[in-house]
């Protein structure tokens, strides 16, 4: 393998996957709708609305981490068309970020992940729970009540959540961009342990000493005090059924994948939390 693109590379997992592989010695370009050249590695500006940046993106690379654009109800009509390009401009291997909540059967992202089991010669599918960053990230519904200091709200109940550090979902995914057999399949990529987010406000307090709260509400409230937050009816509607699917203990399974391919085992909630506390507000 001599160059990896990765689409979303200055986002969450992508920046983790190319710092693994400039690790490793492989080349990563890193394409972002604002990527900037850095040290070691080429960027490239990639917007996924405008096709003139696919091309130049795809040139002399081997494999493509692939993310979807953003918040895009059909991924396939602009995706499908971006991975034949990158076929045709000589790229053997792709591997997708989806998620636990997405399968091969389902529209969306499902679609896409068929035509990377059809149609490429090498592919992999990263299909994580939920993310343990999404407590700390400043653009997350979840941190942003953390930092204001309200209840987490969730249509979760009691449930638990398999949560993930994304750290080890850039290690599956790095992993399954450069070794030497082609991985064509998805991985279920989930922490050790499943928490409800009771016990996720538990941890926190205890860790943090900041007293910390879960709020279980219903869907419709939840969808409710999405819109009132600012974020558009369709995406709230989408966010709360999520929800309602772990109610259903849809992520209550944690897998063993992190271990099986990489070799160590997934990072701990705990220890995220204690790896976090400034960012979760503990005072340096
Ligand atoms: N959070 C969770 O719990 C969870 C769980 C399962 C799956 N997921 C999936 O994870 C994905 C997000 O991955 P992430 O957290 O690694 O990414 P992220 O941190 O949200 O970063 C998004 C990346 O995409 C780039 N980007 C944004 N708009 C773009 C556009 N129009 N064209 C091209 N690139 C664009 C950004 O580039 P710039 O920075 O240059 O703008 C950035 O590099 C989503 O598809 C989500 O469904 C999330």
């Amino acid at each position: 393998m001599r160059r990896v693109l990765v689409l979303g590379g200055t986002g969450q997992t992508g920046s983790r996957v190319a710092t693994i592989l400039r690790n490793e010695g492989i080349t990563s370009r890193i394409a972002g709708a604002q990527a900037r050249a850095e040290t070691d590695t080429d960027a490239v500006r990639f917007v996924w609305n405008d096709r003139s940046t696919h091309e130049p993106a795809v040139r002399d690379v081997q494999a493509v981490y692939l993310l979807a654009p953003p918040l895009d109800p059909k991924p396939a009509e602009t995706m499908v068309p971006f991975i034949d390009l990158a076929m045709r401009a000589g790229v053997r291997r792709f591997v997708m970020l989806s998620s636990s909540a997405v399968d091969v059967t389902d529209p969306g992202l499902g679609e896409v992940h068929r035509y990377l089991r059809d149609h490429t010669p090498e592919w992999a599918v990263l299909r994580p729970s939920w993310f343990m960053q999404n407590l700390v990230d400043p653009r997350h519904f979840l941190a942003k009540s953390l930092a204001a200091g309200v209840p987490l709200v969730t249509a979760t109940g009691t449930s638990k959540v398999r949560f993930v550090d994304a750290d080890d979902i850039a290690r599956v995914g790095a992993r399954a961009l450069v070794d030497e057999r082609s991985h064509d399949k998805a991985h279920v990529i989930t922490g050790p342990a499943a928490f409800s987010y009771d016990e996720v406000a538990a941890i926190l307090t205890e860790v943090t000493g900041i007293p910390r709260t879960h709020v279980a509400v219903s869907t419709a409230e939840l969808v409710e005090r999405h819109v009132e937050a600012g974020i558009p009816r369709a995406f709230a509607e989408l966010l709360a059924g999520l929800d309602e699917r772990i109610r259903g203990g849809a992520e209550a399974e944690p897998t063993s994948t992190v271990l099986e391919v990489t070799g160590t085992p997934a990072r701990d909630f705990r220890s995220f939390v204690e790896r976090n506390r400034e960012a979760l507000g503990v005072r340096p």
